[in-house]
């Protein structure tokens, strides 16, 4: 007889096989191995139950979904550099969301405005969330100034870090900041392992594969580790409506590859209102969307770069994220591990379905018209070597252990 053995989320007898159709696509091979070891075997009662096949035992989930899906003000969001630019408008904004019950604002002793200041702040505000700062010593590891800060945590968003200045590429900011994004991740990884990381951090396009490796290399799940593109999507669709008088609200524009110059690739083929564009168009709007960070950071004058449409989807990312651990799966395009990109590019920005544990499903690129073909070439070539940038970074380097 096959053996069965008693799933504690919802406490019925399954076979191997069922669990993984199950959970297929959620876990690898090696941690749906790992979850069925942690299952106790089915007794003779537990046995007779499970004559439920995979797709019964999906309806069974479902239900079970429904019923331990997350009340509202149940989440607990960290802002990892919540007092900078990005940070307090991001804060201002996941304060206000209603998923959110707790809100840590973190940032350094030495920040233009006290964390603690900016949650006082925020803490006036007719939501849910209570809302603490956290601010930690530069010059002390990050892990073990930051328990109560993380612990707990669903959802961390790491805008922590310098931003460009006119003329430097995001690639100048990769020695400074690789280095706070470690400190952070490293704090995650022991505080809160399950938490979904969201890193804004620049440069994306190596931070995010240097410390999903660090991550993997920990033994936890590298697409915890999650790169924020949200922006591209948010400019592609304003720059959409604007130019085709469509509404904005009904412009969903896929930006897919990385973030950073000619990585960033905006489908505007896969959009109803996008496809209607002219060449004339498509040959102001690609390179647009490419140097939108690059517009703001000029107009700024040297005074940092985008802040607050980057607190926007940076909001808009988490909401995200948010609803899909509640139980309503939403998809956003975010840089990630990914098959999608191939050998050269083990890490790429496509249409991610976020769902109760987080990533549910890495969407395929879909199909491009002739334009997008020629620019994905163009975005493989300088996505990988960033790419790799991240993934040496990470060769010689560990997460401690606690
Ligand atoms: P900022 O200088 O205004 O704020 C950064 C904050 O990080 C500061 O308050 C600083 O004290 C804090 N900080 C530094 N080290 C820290 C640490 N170890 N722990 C906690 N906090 C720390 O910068 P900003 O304009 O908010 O930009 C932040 C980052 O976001 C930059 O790297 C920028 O390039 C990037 N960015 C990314 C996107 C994107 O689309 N992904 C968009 C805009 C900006
Ligand atoms: C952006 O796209 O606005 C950010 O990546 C910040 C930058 O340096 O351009």
């Amino acid at each position: 007889m096959v053996e069965k053995r008693v799933d504690a989320e919802d406490g019925q007898a399954y076979t191997y096989e069922d669990m993984c159709a199950y959970y297929k696509g959620q876990y690898k091979k090696a941690a749906m191995n790992a979850y069925w070891e942690t299952c106790r075997v089915a007794g003779k009662k537990g046995a007779a139950k499970a004559k439920v096949k995979a797709k019964a035992k999906a309806k069974v989930k479902a239900s079970a979904a429904a019923k331990t899906a997350k009340p509202k003000g149940q989440f607990k969001v960290v802002v990892c550099g919540g007092a900078g630019g990005i940070g307090q408008p991001l804060a201002l904004l996941m304060a206000m969301n209603p998923a959110v019950g707790e809100l840590s604002v973190q940032d350094l002793t030495v920040a233009m405005v006290p964390p603690a200041g900016v949650a006082a702040d925020l803490g006036h505000i007719e939501r849910p969330a209570k809302v603490t700062g956290f601010a930690i010593d530069v010059s002390l590891p990050a892990k073990d100034q930051m328990k109560e800060c993380l612990e707990g945590a669903h959802l961390v968003l790491v805008p922590a870090g310098m931003p460009r200045k006119p003329g430097m590429t995001r690639d100048d900011l990769f020695n400074t900041n690789a280095g706070i994004a470690k400190g952070l991740v490293e704090a995650c990884s022991i505080h809160c392992p399950e938490a979904i990381l969201g890193l804004i951090v620049n440069p994306v396009n190596s931070v995010v594969p240097a410390m999903a490796t660090l991550y993997e290399k920990k033994g936890l799940d590298p697409l915890k580790v999650i790169g924020v593109t949200t922006l591209d999507c948010v400019r592609a669709n304003k720059f959409v409506a604007t130019a085709t008088g469509k509404p904005v609200s009904a412009t969903r524009i896929p930006v897919v590859g990385g973030h950073a110059g000619k990585t960033i690739l905006p489908l505007f083929s896969q959009d109803r209102f996008g496809k209607t564009l002219t060449e004339e168009q498509i040959k102001e709007l690609d390179p647009r969307t490419q140097d939108a960070g690059t517009e703001v950071v000029d107009a700024k004058g040297g005074k940092g770069s985008a802040t607050l449409s980057m607190a926007y989807a940076g909001a808009k990312f988490a909401n995200a994220i948010l609803a899909g651990l509640g139980g309503k799966a939403t998809t956003e395009c975010a840089y990630l591990k990914s098959p999608v990109g191939g050998e050269d590019c083990p890490f790429f920005t496509s249409k991610i379905r976020f769902g109760k544990k987080g990533v549910d499903k890495i969407h395929d690129i879909g199909t491009l018209n002739e334009h997008e073909t020629t620019r994905l070439v163009e975005v493989k070539a300088q996505l990988k070597d960033e790419i790799n940038k991240g993934l040496e970074y990470a060769k010689d380097k560990d997460l401690a252990k606690e």
